[in-house]
């Protein structure tokens, strides 16, 4: 059944209004469905006891108040194509040969302020002259990135796509806020979804998306955009860091994600009990345990790599998919229920089958 995109209010129930691009599963029973998954995480690693040496935190805070233990980060000089060009070549690779129509990138932090970034990792990638742009809605990118790949496969603007959600969160961190610099860290994570039908395992369901612009000011980088920039005054002492108001973001985080992935049960037309694993945005591991409880879903199901790659943005739910899959959690047929929430504010939900794909490296 073809349910469309599927816009919700802001108290993030779905209005039912849809927008008919038919993301998810088409009419006819099309569905776009995952063909490939990838992640990359760069190769350094910062320890919670190495943050403690330059901040006024302890291990134990961290440990205890967000569940990360290390988190990788990027080498100076690299950018967020370079892990978005590895996490791509990844999913590439699991979806075996064959070219694809279109290279979609959601991501917070681009290689610069124009031209968007996916253009030069479609390139790198040997895909030159294919529809390439980037999606900007922070931690939900990849699922407003699945939505608008969905509707590229049903409206019959491309065959496959790749979708890549990359960023490198700590070019934007000011390493003195202890409050996000614990959290924060760098990453991509990729999927290849192909056109096919709704029952096959990899479908994908009905994409739920919601934002709320009059939040806007709780995550935020104040610089850098027309606004400041049209003033002609330069940026004030900190205003290119991201700033984030983190005790309402918490609680913002657990309401949407939570009535996004009701929504998106409703939408698919599962019960919680249907669920096998929950891929919610890695945003903190007490944000994890708080949706799973609301939705019901025990903590058990609840797929999470928090612990080693911290809160990572657009990229956390098709990193924390290829994790999953690469360590033979995922199987074939599996049900997967994902939802997400960050900047704008904007959140989201969807299900998935999960299809046969042989372990990414
Ligand atoms: O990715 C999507 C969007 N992001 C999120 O969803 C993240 C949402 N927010 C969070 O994860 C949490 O709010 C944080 C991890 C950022 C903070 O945890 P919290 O339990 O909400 O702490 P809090 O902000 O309520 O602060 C409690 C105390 C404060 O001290 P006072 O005012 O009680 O004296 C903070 O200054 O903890 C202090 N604090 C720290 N102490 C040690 C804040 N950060 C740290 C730190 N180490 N790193």
């Amino acid at each position: 059944m073809n349910t469309g995109t599927r816009t919700g209010t802001d108290t993030g129930t779905d209005t039912g209004t849809g927008t008919g691009t038919g993301t998810g599963t088409g009419a006819g029973g099309r569905a776009a469905v995952v063909a490939g998954v990838g992640g990359y995480v760069p190769p350094d690693v910062v320890t919670n006891a190495e943050l403690t040496r330059r901040l006024a935190t302890s291990e134990e805070w961290i440990r205890a108040r967000t569940g990360i233990r290390a988190r990788h980060v990027i080498a100076p000089g690299t950018a967020t194509s370079d892990l978005a060009v590895a996490a791509g070549r990844r999913a590439l690779e699991s979806a075996g040969a064959g070219r694809v129509d279109a290279v979609v990138l959601a991501t917070t932090t681009p290689d610069r302020p124009c031209p968007a970034t996916a253009p030069e990792v479609a390139s790198r990638l040997g895909l030159a002259g294919v529809a390439a742009f980037d999606i900007a809605a922070v931690c939900t990118g990849f699922l407003y990135g699945l939505a608008t790949a969905a509707g590229l496969i049903a409206s019959g603007g491309a065959g496959r796509v790749l979708l890549i959600a990359a960023d490198a969160f700590t070019t934007l961190i000011d390493p003195g806020d202890r409050a996000t610099a614990v959290i924060f860290a760098d990453g991509a994570g990729a999927v290849v979804l192909r056109s096919g039908r709704e029952e096959e395992a990899g479908a994908v369901g009905p994409v739920v998306l919601g934002s709320d612009g009059e939040l806007g000011d709780l995550i935020e980088v104040p610089a850098g955009g027309s606004r400041q920039r049209s003033s002609g005054r330069p940026a004030g002492a900190g205003e290119e860091f991201f700033r984030m108001r983190g005790r309402e973001t918490f609680r913002h985080a657990v309401e949407r994600m939570a009535a996004a992935a009701h929504t998106a049960l409703e939408g698919a037309g599962w019960k919680t009990g249907d669920v096998d694993h929950l891929a919610a945005h890695q945003a903190n591991a007490r944000i994890l345990a708080a949706v799973g409880d609301r939705i019901g879903i025990p903590p058990g199901r609840c797929l999470s790599n928090i612990e080693e790659v911290g809160n990572t943005g657009a990229a956390s739910i098709p990193l924390l998919l290829a994790h999953s899959c690469a360590r033979g959690v995922l199987r074939e047929g599996e049900r997967v229920l994902l939802t997400a929430f960050g900047g704008g504010l904007t959140w989201g939900a969807t299900t998935m089958t999960w299809p046969a794909l042989p372990p990414p490296p």
